[in-house]
């Protein structure tokens, strides 16, 4: 398997940065993840309107063309045996003498690496999985898939202590998403998700699921959603790159709806898998 960094493709255990990256000083950097099928990247378009999306807010100039970009990650796509990848994408301010505000003459970091998908098993999509609650406690520029990521390292910390799969964050009440996923309730067939604002991370997975309920006459509603309304849901679900949709059964100490997997999660699930293909 190869990576990708500053225009060279070497083995992982070669790659090196200097300890002066901006990255590694003050998480200044961005990043991507984007699901491999098939060899074969998974709304790729969506995904590096993102990335380009993510450059634009912290004014990193975009070191590539979409053409580019795309060859850089087929080539190290291509290096890898398996054909379901996760290929995970970073770009640093690069490398300067340490003072905050940017520096004038910097050239971006580029790594790009690819690891096999590793899904969640059916077991664990039959059974659904357990979740925590918590208060947000991350800045407010949540839309931006920054790899400043301590806030969401702390929150997966504490869904691993209480053995779950991820905490389910709220900001003053409101819902917000996962440690590392979007989160949607369902009620009374309606499937909704927290606003796309600044306070979560805008899923690619959260375009798509409004695109599967359309075509499956799903009523979808984009709104603020209340802690009560969370532990009221008939279904709750994450998703993720990693994760596609998953089924959450139980919260806290509560049982979400009648403990299993709901119709809704089954159909979008079912869906999510036609639409791979
Ligand atoms: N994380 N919200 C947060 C905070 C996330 O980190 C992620 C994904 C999502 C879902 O986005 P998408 O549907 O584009 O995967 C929402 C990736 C998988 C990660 O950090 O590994």
């Amino acid at each position: 398997a190869l990576v990708y960094l500053n225009g060279e493709f070497q083995s992982l255990s070669e790659a090196r940065i200097p300890v002066l990256d901006r990255g590694f000083i003050f998480g200044d950097g961005i990043y991507e993840v984007i699901p491999v099928y098939g060899r074969k990247m998974f709304r790729a378009k969506q995904h590096m309107a993102r990335l380009f999306r993510s450059l634009d807010a912290i004014g990193i100039p975009n070191p590539h063309s979409e053409e580019n970009w795309m060859a850089l990650i087929q080539k190290v796509m291509d290096a890898h045996p398996s054909d379901d990848q996760m290929v995970y994408l970073q770009v640093t301010r690069g490398v300067a003498k340490r003072a905050h505000a940017f520096p004038k003459e910097v050239t971006p970091t580029v790594f790009i690496m690819t690891n096999p998908l590793v899904l969640p098993s059916a077991q664990v999509r039959a059974d659904g999985v357990a979740c925590v609650t918590m208060e947000d406690r991350r800045w407010l520029h949540c839309e931006i898939k920054s790899i400043s990521l301590l806030g969401n390292v702390l929150a997966a910390q504490h869904a691993a202590e209480s053995g779950v799969t991820e905490s389910i964050q709220f900001r003053d009440g409101w819902l917000t998403e996962g440690s590392s996923s979007n989160v949607w309730v369902v009620k009374n067939g309606v499937i909704m998700g927290p606003p796309k604002d600044h306070l979560i991370l805008e899923g690619i997975r959260y375009g798509l699921l409004q695109e599967l309920c359309e075509q499956h006459g799903i009523p979808f509603e984009s709104r603020k959603i209340t802690q009560e309304e969370v532990f009221a849901a008939d279904e709750l679900m994450i998703s993720s790159a990693t994760k596609e949709i998953l089924p959450v059964v139980r919260l806290d100490a509560q049982t979400i709806g009648n403990g299993a997997p709901g119709p809704i999660y089954q159909q979008l699930y079912a869906a999510y898998q036609a639409a791979k293909h």
